[in-house]
């Protein structure tokens, strides 16, 4: 893992950045900031910068980095909410998910899904009373099996990016990275090729879209995107999991909404040594308040631990964001060039 705890010059050079962007923004999804939010990264301190640049650059060897030490305000983030779609007017955790933000932003553009939290680019992982048992980020008594982020979709981000807000239960993410295995020719060579389905997961399912009425004047489109989706669910296209280079390929893998392959057993065979070999790779990475990961999403799969929630308001609280390198790519499935939702 690729770490870097911040020092005590870099967290006070960081707060005076916040506070100057707070001063002018009530969100850190306001258009404006998210515009500008690469520009306002470079004054983030430099150590910092080429910590981001050099994992986006060499894809450093584990797909992850952790820069770990923001001091995180406990009294005034307030109580873990106990719904993503319970937002307030102006964020408790403003400054923090600014901050997520501007370390994104040395990645990749913020993307959104209008079919998954109502369309917010800054995602609320909480444990919600009712889904304990679902495959969602907001269950709990259940193992999240471990799965590429949006692994179904093409527009899926490159990278994850998650802050954690506090986890006083130690409950663990788990993780694994492709560079950790290795697979034989046969299994490589098959891997490549359009002959697996992969689902979307619950989290774009119509079922789970809030009750709040967002009025954001889009609802033709999300229509259009939730009957994508569905058709997804039902027809979904043959797809391969490696691409990239054969020597040291990426993935797109998401086993718990894959279907057997009973009419190819090669194809089956192979994608259960890479899921196997993924799965002795598995290993827990305990979050604590203040740290923020960076996942490669094509090289790195992640889940999570069951846990007991409390929903006492001290629950796990993460904050999320996808982020794209090139938001060019889901042109054709956004509104605007500038946007950041995906329909
Ligand atoms: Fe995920």
């Amino acid at each position: 893992m690729n770490q870097l705890t911040l020092t005590d010059d870099e967290i006070r050079l960081i707060k005076t950045i916040l506070a100057g962007l707070e001063s002018r923004y009530r969100s850190a999804e306001d258009s404006e900031f998210l515009r500008y939010a690469g520009f306002y990264a470079h004054d983030l301190p430099r150590r910092v910068r080429a910590f981001l640049h050099d994992f986006k650059s060499t894809e450093l060897p584990s797909g992850m980095m952790l820069i770990s030490g923001y001091p995180i305000d406990d009294e005034k983030i307030g109580r873990t909410p106990k719904h993503w779609k319970y937002r307030s007017d102006v964020s408790p955790a403003l400054a923090e998910e600014m901050l997520l933000i501007l370390f994104g932003s040395l990645l990749g553009e913020p993307l959104g899904w209008a079919t998954q939290q109502d369309g917010h680019i800054i995602h609320d992982v909480v444990p919600i009373r009712g889904h304990e048992h679902e495959q969602l980020g907001s269950s709990s008594q259940e193992l999240l099996t471990w799965h590429t982020e949006d692994a179904f979709h093409q527009h899926r981000c490159d990278y994850l990016g998650m802050m954690c807000l506090r986890n006083e239960q130690r409950v663990a993410t788990n993780v694994a990275s492709i560079d950790a295995i290795e697979l034989e020719p046969l299994e490589v060579k098959t891997l490549f090729e359009s002959r697996f389905t992969i689902r979307p997961d619950e989290s774009h399912l119509k079922k789970n879209k809030s009750d709040v009425n967002n009025n954001t004047g889009m609802d033709n489109q999300l229509e259009i995107a939730y009957e994508r989706v569905s058709r997804m669910q039902t027809d979904p296209e043959k797809v391969a999991v490696l691409f990239g280079d054969p020597q040291s390929p990426y993935m797109r893998l998401d086993p718990y909404f894959m279907h057997r392959l009973d009419d190819d057993e090669q194809g089956q065979a192979a994608l259960d040594a890479f899921i196997s070999k993924l799965e002795n790779q598995i290993h827990d990475l305990v979050l604590q308040g203040g740290d923020f990961v960076f996942m490669d999403n094509y090289r790195v799969v992640h889940g999570r631990q069951p846990f007991a929630a409390k929903y006492d308001g001290r629950d796990r609280w993460l904050k999320r964001i996808n982020l794209a390198r090139d938001l060019r790519k889901s042109r054709s499935v956004r509104v605007t060039a500038e946007s950041r939702v995906v329909y």
